[in-house]
């Protein structure tokens, strides 16, 4: 990344400023996303994968097809250009909700960057919708050149965006890099565990959660696919699934499945067995 726009990016993380704002929106965001059926809709649960990055795709790949009809069909193309134009605003709108859901379990500079990039965003979809505006009272060039400018704002918070994730790591799979354990690895002595209460151990390098439910024991990675929470220090409902403390996520003992978001990406789980009063544990996928 050139050394100027990483230090544009550094200095809107520190704009303190925004916090306050920030704070605001985000508490509607928790508001209104509450329900399990909303958060796992925007967040992409149901999916197995954010739904955020999948869903940008169809307004900036809409509006960059209709500023490139634009630019090489003139008039000929504008009543394509418009419906583009038009299609990307309608699918802009669920974009900015499954970002406006993720954005809000962000925090400090992610945040702050986060709330520029949605910002950005805004003024860019705006002037889309001037550009539709213009385009069906007639006025093609108006139009072609707000969608332009509109396109121009939308590539640059969009690069902000492409920052958040691969960067700061928002919306990657934290326990995407852990190394597989394939031999039966002792954790703890069997008398360590009570019931429906999380016990942090390690195999390997790697930190794992044991669970005792219904007299089956479980384990999963402790380290939340989400944002990295220690699953370890989250809570056991009596449905044997377990609770995130950071946002909420909840995944089944069993399979480590994400039953609720923010988490898209289940927890990978674990084979567990008892010898001689002693829990040892291997990768399930060994
Ligand atoms: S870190 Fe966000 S739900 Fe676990």
């Amino acid at each position: 990344m050139p050394r100027q726009i990483e230090d544009a990016i550094e200095a809107i993380g520190e704009l303190k400023a925004l916090d306050g704002i920030c704070g605001k929106a985000a508490a509607l965001v928790h508001r209104v996303t509450r329900t399990k059926v909303v958060k796992n809709g925007l967040s992409g649960t149901w999916l197995g994968h954010p739904l955020h990055p999948a869903l940008s795709d169809l307004p900036i790949g809409a509006w960059v097809m209709a500023s490139a009809l634009d630019a090489t069909a003139g008039t000929t193309g504008a009543r394509a250009a418009r419906r583009l134009v038009g299609l990307g605003l309608i699918a802009a709108v669920p974009t900015a909700a499954a970002g406006a859901s993720d954005w809000s379990d962000t925090y400090g500079p992610t945040q702050r960057a986060g709330y520029v990039h949605a910002v950005s965003n805004t003024v860019g979809t705006a002037l889309q919708a001037a550009s539709w505006l213009a385009r069906r009272r007639g006025y093609h060039g108006a139009g072609a050149a707000l969608s332009g400018t509109g396109l121009a704002i939308t590539l640059c918070a969009a690069y902000l965006g492409g920052h958040l994730s691969f960067v700061r790591g928002v919306g990657v799979n934290h326990a995407a890099f852990q190394e597989p354990v394939t031999e039966w690895t002792e954790v703890a002595p069997l008398s360590a565990l009570s019931d429906d209460t999380p016990l942090k151990v390690t195999a390997g390098s790697v930190p794992v959660v044991l669970a005792r439910h219904d007299g089956e024991i479980y384990a999963l990675s402790s380290t939340c696919t989400h944002a990295g929470g220690p699953l370890d220090k989250g809570t056991v409902d009596r449905d044997g699934c377990i609770r995130c403390p950071w946002h909420g996520s909840l995944f089944r003992l069993a399979d480590g499945k994400a039953l609720r978001g923010p988490a898209s990406v289940g927890e990978p789980c674990w084979d567990v067995k008892i010898d001689n009063a002693r829990v040892y544990v291997r990768s399930a996928t060994a």
